[in-house]
């Protein structure tokens, strides 16, 4: 794993944009997968910007979200759905048969859960970008969650329920998430995890210096063997050698 440290908001972003175009670039066919959230979001408009103004083709690739919260529609700003929609595939003209997000209304989410673990499976994660929760978890992989775990429906714990509150505008209940599972993180092609801001200083700081575990899963990014975990001055003021 590599750690690149960014003047600000910005160029972070810009510079994961710039990760995300240059593996489209290099593999026409590429398997993408996308956290959703305040971190990543900049990034994504700057991609689909210089995607659209450089005429990349994205037509071959294919698009899969990395998590949703169970029981919330499509239609709802809060949503996963509704997030790359707005910021990624529709400013980067994306065909719907392009994208696989989990069905957060499916009645079994075990099949929804098969279904992506067997896309996965076939295609391989060519480059999956997250970004870090309060509590250290990797798309709804929450703490205590095995490093074995393929896609799965978890129990969203007391840290990502409460933070979870800022996506919505209305009050929602939620208590499950689909997610990608963590063995499915590790062996992606590429892992780029994101974080910003004073906030995520002290989440950094466990992701890198706390010993590797399932307590604070972002640590297993330090695992990956082609992982950049990508954060600017603010998140890295904190560590010791920053
Ligand atoms: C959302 C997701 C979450 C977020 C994390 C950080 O799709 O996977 O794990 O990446 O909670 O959220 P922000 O970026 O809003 O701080």
């Amino acid at each position: 794993m590599e750690v690149k440290i960014y003047k600000d908001y910005n160029e972070l972003s810009a510079a994961a944009a710039a990760m995300i175009i240059d593996c489209i670039k290099s593999k026409p066919e590429a398997l993408l997968c996308f956290a959703t959230g305040d971190t990543p979001r900049l990034a994504y408009q700057k991609a689909a910007e210089s995607a659209i103004g450089d005429k990349i083709d994205t037509s071959g690739c294919f698009f899969i979200g990395l998590d949703e919260w169970m029981g919330i529609p499509p239609t709802n700003t809060g949503s996963c759905h509704w997030f790359l929609h707005e910021y990624l595939f529709k400013p980067m003209d994306i065909d719907p048969t392009q994208i696989h997000l989990f069905d957060a209304l499916a009645a079994n989410g075990e099949e929804e859960c098969r279904k992506m673990n067997k896309l996965i499976a076939v295609n391989g994660i060519d480059l999956m970008v997250v970004g870090v929760g309060m509590n250290g978890h990797i798309g709804f992989n929450e703490p205590g969650t095995n490093i074995n775990s393929l896609a799965h429906v978890a129990a969203l714990d007391e840290i990502t329920r409460t933070v979870g509150r800022k996506y919505f505008e209305d009050e929602v209940t939620i208590g499950k998430g689909i997610t990608v599972g963590l063995k499915q993180v590790m062996e992606t092609g590429k892992l780029l995890m994101m974080a910003n801001g004073k906030k995520k200083a002290p989440v950094i700081k466990k992701t890198l210096e706390q010993a590797i575990g399932p307590d604070f899963p972002a640590t297993f990014i330090r695992q990956h063997k082609n992982g950049f975990l990508l954060i600017d001055e603010e998140a890295a003021s904190e560590l010791k050698t920053a």
